[in-house]
């Protein structure tokens, strides 16, 4: 049920991180998203880097299969990173490609929200900042034809840096920032006003800090209330491996709409 001023639904934050999903069999892990799926879950966040990933493509299309729901209809963020360690250039080419192994793999015709990387060598920010300088057209253009040609809705940035995620919001490329944010990893709060004035929207990652949250004594409506505060939010990245905590973060999801 939608609210009639917000237009938003209870799950429509809701992306399911499924880095975790390989402590699961793959019976249970199909269950956990048959139950995902049948709460109305359609958006979430996978590496072809994480050793979840076959796992999670095969207990999805299951899923997929024993719920009726169509794959086709699913919202994908996927990680991709160009260059990666120890390359020095953007490659299109290469990123396009990647992107058509995520969709085929996900049986999904269009991949939502891109979450790019420039890696190089994270202890040297000088050559990723001078990538952005000299190749940030080209990364704008690749974002755009990608856009363009249907094979992606949103081109994204997972920044590593606040000095990355200014710069990489000058290019104008990206219509959305990945990054973590919860009490304990706040850099997105030094870059949040120029998302807002760019008319860029933001996904926080592991808004539970990864556990550490409610070993602080927080609680899930707590945390997530942070992650609200956020003034561009689309959506909370977020991982559990059962389903009792995923009805947990349902309820306190609830009280947004
Ligand atoms: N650099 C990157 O791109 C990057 C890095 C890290 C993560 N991610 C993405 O973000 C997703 C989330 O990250 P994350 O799993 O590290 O952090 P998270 O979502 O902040 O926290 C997950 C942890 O919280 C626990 N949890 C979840 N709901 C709970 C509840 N209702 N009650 C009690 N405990 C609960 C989970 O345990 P249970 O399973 O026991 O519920 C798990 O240990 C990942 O799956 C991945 O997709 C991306």
């Amino acid at each position: 049920m939608g609210d009639p001023e917000t237009g938003l639904s209870q799950l429509d934050r809701f992306v399911y991180g499924t880095m975790r999903l390989d402590a699961l069999e793959q019976t249970q892990a199909t269950e956990l998203l048959c139950t995902l799926l049948q709460a109305g879950v359609r958006r979430f966040h996978s590496s072809d880097e994480y050793a979840s990933f076959g796992l999670f493509a095969r207990s999805l299309a299951g899923a997929c299969g024993q719920t009726g729901v169509d794959p086709a209809s699913l919202r994908h963020v996927v990680k991709l990173a160009s260059p990666h360690f120890d390359e020095h250039h953007f490659d299109a080419v290469a990123v396009r490609d990647r992107l058509e192994r995520y969709a085929t793999a996900l049986g999904a015709p269009c991949i939502a929200q891109v979450q790019w990387m420039a890696r190089i060598d994270l202890k040297d920010e000088p050559a990723r900042l001078a990538l952005l300088e000299k190749e940030g057209p080209a990364i704008a253009a690749a974002a755009a034809d990608l856009r363009k040609g249907g094979l992606i809705e949103e081109f994204g940035c997972f920044p590593y840096t606040v000095d990355f995620a200014k710069a990489a919001i000058q290019t104008g490329a990206f219509d959305v920032f990945i990054d973590y944010y919860n009490p304990w990893e706040r850099d997105a709060e030094a870059y949040a006003d120029m998302l807002k004035t760019s008319g860029i929207s933001f996904m926080a990652l592991r808004p539970f800090a990864a556990g550490k949250g409610f070993e602080e004594g927080r609680s899930v409506a707590d945390l997530l209330d942070f992650a609200e505060g956020h003034p561009t939010l689309d959506g909370v990245i977020a991982g559990t491996n059962f389903a009792e905590n995923f009805r947990s973060i349902q309820r306190a999801l609830g009280r947004f709409v």
